[in-house]
């Protein structure tokens, strides 16, 4: 028995993703990494209900602490069983009010998307499986040609995204191109992360759901924006390209991340079930080693902590 390790589970696209992997993953123990152990184990209650699964738990992770990172990657490192054979980051917030930071004093957005989801995978590096795979949620907003109507990215190192300068832009501007520019600094570790491991088989890969209304990512958004992302965006699956439910997203997220048709794919970018090129920055090799470089530092991870080579 190998484990799988999921982020953002207690709702949207990755609650799906749990469910479909306690059905494609029966014999696997699926770890979901929460914020509130209240909403995971509802969440696990449901999933052992619908598909029979046994072997769920909820430990917890908060990805708004890098203290919080450290303390479930040592809860882990004493499971008698931990070698991983899936790791998903799929926790995301878009935080389009007021600036907000995380415990660490990084601005929340990036923090929670990159910076953690990032620290978390290097933690937890050591535990996997020589065929294991670590799949980073991203999204198609990260590429300004695919006109998502989102604010396009603009790079910047770590240190200059997690600690911003005054601006008067408006707060859903700023909100939504952190928000794009942490789905952009997902897809530069993807290639990065998987250049340096290389000379394994573990895979990294970017994942774009669509773009899914109706989850809780619109959740600090204006009401009135809510009430059209809730009730009236969704019917857009069935007129415009790559519109999905939680439920289409989740299942191929899951797909991508375990199931045996993938297992060849190495630092690829997926919208959906089909591998497509990412934004053009994101190939960009001086972005992802500057990306790479500033991140370690700011989290200032050891050598001894991880598996791969640092610098
Ligand atoms: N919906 C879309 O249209 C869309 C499009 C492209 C990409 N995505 C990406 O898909 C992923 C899932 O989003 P979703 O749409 O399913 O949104 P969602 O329903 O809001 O789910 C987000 C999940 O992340 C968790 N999370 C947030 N902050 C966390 C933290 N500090 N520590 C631990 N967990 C945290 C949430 O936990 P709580 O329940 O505790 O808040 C929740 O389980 C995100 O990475 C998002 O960027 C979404």
């Amino acid at each position: 028995m190998e484990l799988i390790i999921l982020t953002g589970a207690t709702s949207g696209i990755g609650f799906e993703c749990a469910m479909q992997m306690a059905r494609i993953a029966p014999n696997e123990q699926i770890i979901l990494a929460c914020r509130n152990q209240k909403s995971g184990d509802k969440v696990i209650q449901n999933i052992k209900q619908k598909t029979g699964h046994k072997n769920l738990i909820c430990m917890p992770l908060n990805l708004g602490s890098l203290q919080s990172v450290r303390e479930f990657t040592v809860q882990f490192s004493k499971q008698p069983n931990n070698k991983i054979i899936a790791l998903i980051n799929n926790a995301g917030i878009q935080n389009v009010a007021e600036t907000q930071y995380t415990k660490d004093g990084f601005e929340v957005t990036i923090g929670v998307n990159h910076l953690a989801s990032t620290y978390l995978t290097l933690l937890l590096l050591p535990f996997m499986d020589s065929n294991a795979s670590i799949t980073f949620t991203a999204s198609g907003t990260h590429d300004p040609k695919q006109k998502t109507g989102m604010e396009p990215p603009i790079f910047k190192s770590a240190k200059e995204l997690v600690y911003p300068t005054e601006t008067n832009e408006k707060p859903m501007t700023v909100g939504q191109r952190r928000y794009t520019t942490s789905k952009l600094c997902n897809v530069l570790t993807t290639y990065e992360l998987q250049r340096k491991l290389s000379k394994t088989n573990i895979r990294v890969n970017a994942f774009d759901p669509g773009f899914v209304p109706g989850t809780g990512l619109a959740r600090n958004y204006p009401p009135f924006l809510r009430f059209i992302s809730d009730h009236i965006l969704p019917v857009l699956r069935y007129f415009v390209h790559n519109v999905n439910t939680a439920q289409v997203s989740g299942k191929r997220l899951a797909n991508l991340a375990y199931a045996d048709q993938y297992k060849n794919f190495k630092g690829k970018y997926f919208e959906g079930e089909k591998e497509i090129k990412s934004s053009a920055d994101s190939y960009n090799k001086e972005y992802q080693d500057i990306l790479w470089t500033s991140t370690i530092d700011l989290l200032g991870i050891k050598q001894n902590e991880t598996s791969v080579q640092l610098v």
